[in-house]
């Protein structure tokens, strides 16, 4: 069997959300391979189930705001496309669809298993449809997912969809992906790929892939669970020294220390690693530790530290919203008549991904303590907004004051705030609690 031609090859990426739109843009935007620099001529299918999100995209419509309208509609050898049918031809796939979790936190299969047995379908196809053919295809997991997911669940429903067996008929991969939305300094070439194969042969030639669009070069690792384990720990440790930082700021309340002072200070030994307490929240690092957890209890082992963290993250709208009321006592704020804001609802700064974003959590919280909240956030749109069961502006009222501003996200856009802003939008009694440290000291705020 024959792996394709690298430099001549059609390669659908299924899922084409925050993960999968960079990819298919990289991919289709390379002339020339970075390793080999020979002149590359690639088709790029970019497949998703949902047709809203294809129709934007070919109207140049990129609701995750990674890319405009003419970056888009400058990449013409992009097929967006949500007909099954064009896949068929393709030589790589490359898998990018959600991996959540479910409501007891484990991990949730669902998309993965049903890209899988669609892959395996087309393969079929492609098998019919380029009989005479001796290049074999090759798939490509990016999803996060535990150590063993790929050949233990995703390939056994490719043959079974295919009927065809692995390293003989097809190869297979893993390869996570690290981007960080919404961050315009390290896009997806810049940051290096780790890569693997289901044998030497498909471990090269997903190398050499990668290789020829990631400027910052590769990492080949020894077996396809290698890959899918380091990504997963990637998002347990940053999830953990949050939440350490999280606990610290409990500890600090009580002795009457600002963390964040505490944080600057010890930040200037060398090797003090530089978190900041937060509401950790989106679809990766408060989800993937629950995929390894899973996958080691299983195995027989019930982790303690990683789910500490978990359990620490995941008290922090409590431990916050209690501060908050704790404050509005002491100064005779009651809670009907409480005008309160709070700047940013997504799960991060300057991204607009309001998914399993702890804001949700925090509203709930007030709410049922009758409180009047707006949320505030630059990226809400009217289909989001919907999804908020409170108040929601892109801008903070100019026309009003209020009594409490919980700021939770640092968007660019309430860093240029001025301090006679803030002044002008506070009443006489006011808190401000600054989660982050960007309100300006003399203000006082209240901070974790
Ligand atoms: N967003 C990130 O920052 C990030 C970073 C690294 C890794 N990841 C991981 O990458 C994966 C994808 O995440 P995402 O943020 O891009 O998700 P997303 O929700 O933004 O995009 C996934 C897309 O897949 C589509 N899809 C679902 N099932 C499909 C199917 N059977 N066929 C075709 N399309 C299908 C959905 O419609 C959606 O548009 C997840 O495993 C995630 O953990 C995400």
């Amino acid at each position: 069997m024959i792996l394709p031609n690298l430099d001549e090859l059609i390669i659908a990426i299924v899922g084409i959300g925050y993960v999968g739109l960079p990819l298919a843009m990289e991919f289709s935007s390379k002339e020339k391979c970075l390793r080999t620099k020979s002149k590359i001529s690639r088709k790029i299918i970019a497949y998703d189930v949902n047709e809203t999100r294809i129709n934007d995209l070919k109207n140049g419509l990129d609701r995750t705001n990674e890319f405009s309208k003419e970056e888009i509609e400058k990449n013409k050898n992009i097929h967006f496309t949500s007909n099954i049918e064009d896949i068929f031809n393709a030589d790589v796939f490359i898998i990018t669809v959600p991996t959540p979790i479910n409501k007891l936190n484990k991990p949730d299969l669902a998309f993965i298993k049903k890209a899988s047995s669609e892959v395996g379908f087309a393969i079929k196809k492609r098998k019919v449809i380029k009989k005479e053919e001796k290049e074999v295809p090759v798939i490509i997991y990016e999803s996060t997912v535990f150590p063993g997911a790929t050949e233990e669940i995703c390939v056994p429903l490719i043959e079974l969809n295919s009927g065809l067996k692995l390293n003989k008929d097809f190869f297979c991969g893993y390869s996570p992906e690290r981007i960080n939305p919404g961050d315009k300094n390290r896009k997806i070439s810049s940051i290096i790929k780790i890569t693997s194969g289901s044998n030497n042969e498909a471990a090269e030639f997903i190398d050499n892939l990668y290789a020829s669009i990631i400027k910052a070069g590769t990492f080949s690792t020894k077996s396809i669970k290698i890959a899918e384990a380091a990504k997963v720990i990637e998002n347990t440790q940053r999830d953990l020294n949050i939440a350490l930082v999280n606990e610290f700021s409990m500890i600090f309340k009580l002795l009457n220390l600002d963390t964040l002072e505490v944080l600057k200070a010890a930040r200037t030994k060398w090797n003090f690693l530089d978190f900041k307490p937060g509401l950790v929240g989106g679809h990766c690092i408060g989800v993937d530790p629950y995929y390894l957890t899973y996958k080691s209890e299983e195995m027989g082992y019930s982790p303690e530290i990683v789910l500490a963290g978990r359990k620490i993250n995941n008290f922090m709208p409590t431990w916050i919203t209690d501060l908050i009321f704790n404050e509005m006592i002491k100064r005779n704020i009651p809670n009907e008549k409480c005008e309160m804001i709070i700047l940013g609802g997504t799960f991060k700064e300057n991204c607009p991904d309001f998914r399993n974003s702890k804001i949700h959590e925090l509203i709930e919280i007030f709410q049922n303590q009758n409180i009047n909240l707006t949320i505030i956030d630059p990226y809400l749109t009217s289909d989001v907004a919907v999804q908020f069961n409170c108040k929601t502006d892109q801008k903070i009222p100019t026309n009003k004051t209020f009594d409490v501003i919980i700021c939770t996200v640092c968007h660019n856009e309430f860093l240029d705030i001025e301090e006679s802003e803030w002044r002008s939008l506070l009443n006489k009694n006011h808190i401000i609690f600054d989660l982050k440290g960007f309100v300006p000291s003399s203000l006082n705020p209240l901070r974790p």
